[in-house]
């Protein structure tokens, strides 16, 4: 007989082969050259990530929920995120190549055994074995930042991955969210870091919502208006930032004669117009919707889109529903490298009918970090209590390089407005007027 805690055992287990082998794949593409290098300032060397993937399952699960002796007890500083910012992170003595591999596989058999002996129980740390989720994710998110560092990265392409599906366009542009009040955050959701929690009650006004992200089509249009050129459109700080930055178009973009080229994982290729457009920033996503008559969701608005079920009232886990997303309902999982045409995947839309809310790219919402109502840090303060109220732009829904396991309906991701190397697009808003709101 199989009892519940085991067959949580064998979720977790399978979790954390799926995103080793990720870690795995992306660090074995390049040689031990590439892996140690620097390529971009932005961005730590991977065999940093790689390593501090390890340290961090070591620090949480070996040491802490397992009480074992340490793996490596030498190491913790250099891994430390805080102690080093990532432009210094390739001049520090770093475990190399093979002692990084050395060193994960060491502290991932040792993980292996406290899973099975450890009673998934008892104390909040290990309740419907949080401890191994926030692993599993913190390895899926380093995951991702590997893909933002492979994307930088120059030469020949060494990932391969085939194209998504195609679009089917929705009926409608925009759809009306209703104002009110909703459910934002969870309660319930096992593997939700604290920054998610708890639930609480929030209201909107009534609003328009892109039933799609912006698409590279309509981005090339701002482009083609000069847009970056004119100031009306930006905010001051993003007007400066245009200006000291010298922002042309998206990062990765070339101009080709009337078009644009653009460079994803080494392919240089015709920028695809259909598809959402990604690697912009805070500001210029903020500054193309202004320059449309419209603007940014805030991060309840988005919300409210993403998980309110006018029927019942409820907010889901996902757009979809309360069931994980598989492959009809989101590009997640680096199953794809780029995001799918707009329009895509109408199995995963919310019941008011938008789409790709998950997966494709991580939308930029206008709002700042801030703790909801309740708070409490948990396991640790520097995931996310260090970083509220700092200058942070919340991101939501994850992007084609985000793993199921690491985002939801309730995820928040954030970064600062001027970052474009990661997975970022956009999607557009507007208030409702009184008479369009009933
Ligand atoms: C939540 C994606 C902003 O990558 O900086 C990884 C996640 N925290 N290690 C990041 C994280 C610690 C974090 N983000
Ligand atoms: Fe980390």
């Amino acid at each position: 007989m199989t009892s519940t805690e085991d067959r949580l055992r064998d979720r977790v287990a399978e979790q954390l082969r799926r995103s080793r082998q990720r870690s795995i794949d992306l660090t074995e593409a390049v040689d031990d050259d590439e892996l140690v290098r620097q390529h971009s300032r932005l961005m730590s060397p991977l065999v940093w990530d790689l390593a501090h993937i390890g340290n961090q399952e070591e620090l949480w699960l070996v040491r802490d929920v397992g009480g074992r002796e340490p793996v490596r007890s030498d190491i913790d500083e250099l891994y430390d995120a805080f102690q080093h910012p990532r432009a210094d992170r390739p001049a520090l003595p770093l475990l190399a190549p093979t002692e990084a591999r050395t060193y994960v596989r060491e502290v991932r058999d040792k993980v292996f055994d406290v899973l099975e002996r450890t009673p998934l129980e008892g104390r909040r740390l290990l309740d419907q074995g949080f401890a191994f989720g926030m692993i599993v994710q913190h390895e899926q998110q380093h995951d991702e930042t590997m893909l933002a560092t492979h994307q930088l990265r120059v030469g020949a392409p060494v990932l391969h991955a085939p194209d998504p599906p195609p679009a089917i366009p929705p009926a409608r542009r925009e759809v009306l969210v209703p104002g009110g009040e909703f459910s934002m955050g969870t309660l319930t959701e096992p593997w939700a870091l604290d920054n998610e929690r708890p639930a609480f009650r929030t209201r909107v006004d009534p609003f328009f919502i892109d039933t799609v992200p912006v698409s590279n089509g309509d981005y090339q249009a701002f482009i083609a208006a000069d847009g970056y050129h004119d100031s009306r459109w930006w905010s001051e700080e993003g007007w400066a930032h245009r200006q000291r930055a010298v922002l042309e178009a998206p990062r990765f973009w070339q101009r080709d004669g009337d078009g644009w080229l653009r460079a994803c994982f080494g392919v240089v290729e015709p920028v695809r117009a259909d598809e959402p457009v990604v690697h912009v920033c805070f500001h210029e996503a903020a500054a193309y919707a202004r320059w449309a008559g419209r603007r940014l969701p805030t991060e309840p608005e988005w919300e409210k889109a993403a998980r309110f079920d006018p029927a019942t009232g409820r907010s889901r886990r996902f757009p979809w529903g309360d069931d994980d997303p598989g492959p009809e309902h989101a590009n997640l999982g680096q199953r794809h490298l780029r995001p799918a045409p707009v329009g895509s995947y109408p199995a995963g839309e919310s019941p008011l009918g938008v789409r790709q809310l998950m997966g494709d790219v991580w939308e930029w919402v206008d709002s700042g970090f801030q703790p909801y109502p309740g708070f409490a840090a948990f396991p640790y303060r520097e995931y996310s209590e260090v970083f509220f109220g700092g200058d942070y732009k919340m991101l939501r829904g994850g992007s084609f390089g985000t793993d199921a396991s690491a985002v939801r309906g309730t995820f928040r991701n954030w970064d600062h407005p001027v970052r474009r190397q990661i997975f970022a697009g956009f999607r557009c808003a507007r208030d409702a007027t009184p008479d369009e709101a009933t």
